[in-house]
């Protein structure tokens, strides 16, 4: 059954470039992106885990710890990341999951059949400290995803996890949000007492609430 927003994230443990990872354990209350790559020595992924490792201090701000994972051997990953190092000006810096039988990879549903039937697409989990599901984001293979955006959407459900807003279109961090329906004028005038912007009863725009 396919994993869904919500759901909590199935536990595993595998091995990886830092040791085995038991997954559970690992997140151990934090944030985490787990992203798959349909395979090492391949020119897209080689970007995407070289740029992904250029962003750890933005994840490490966030407090989010990073996995990647291909159906590769793990003696695979030691000798790409070489080549990661050299062509992308920086070296891998999170763990890199090896799960050469597709386990894992099947149990989140990496693998589309329709699409390829052993490599995995690129497929994007951001869980939560519970352990739940926040997003998930799916790219054929021929697409290098958008890091930038996976850390524009950790703004955005680190935020309106804490606060009863929503983030608008293209929303950034900083920018102005939306009073979710659920609060009431009544109740927003004790969060908001400077006020909103009312568009319509149903948008109420607030600048981004700090903390
Ligand atoms: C790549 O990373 O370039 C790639 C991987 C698998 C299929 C197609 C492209």
């Amino acid at each position: 059954m396919a994993i869904l927003i919500g759901d909590t994230a199935p536990d595993f443990t595998l091995d990886s470039t830092e040791g085995p990872i038991h997954f559970h354990d690992y997140i151990d209350g934090s944030w985490a992106v787990l992203f798959s790559h349909p395979k090492n020595f391949t020119p897209v992924c080689t970007t995407e885990l070289g740029y992904t490792a250029k962003l750890k201090p933005e994840f490490e701000k966030r407090g989010v710890k990073v996995l990647g994972l291909s159906v590769d051997k793990l003696e695979d990953h030691a000798g790409w990341a070489k080549d990661i190092a050299e062509t992308q000006g920086s070296a891998l810096n999170f763990p890199l999951l090896a799960d050469p039988e597709g386990v894992v990879a099947r149990q989140y549903d990496m693998i589309h059949p329709n699409a390829d039937n052993t490599l995995t697409v690129r497929s994007v989990f951001v869980i939560g400290p519970d352990k739940k599901v926040k997003l998930k984001i799916e790219y054929p293979a021929s697409t290098g995803r958008n890091f930038d955006e996976i850390i524009r959407v950790i703004d955005s459900l680190q935020l309106t996890a804490n606060h009863q807003v929503a983030t608008p279109v293209n929303w950034k961090n900083g920018e102005d949000v939306i009073i979710v329906p659920a609060v009431s004028n009544e109740a927003a005038k004790t969060k908001y007492p400077e006020g909103w912007k009312e568009l319509k009863p149903y948008l109420r725009i607030v600048p981004q609430p700090r903390a």
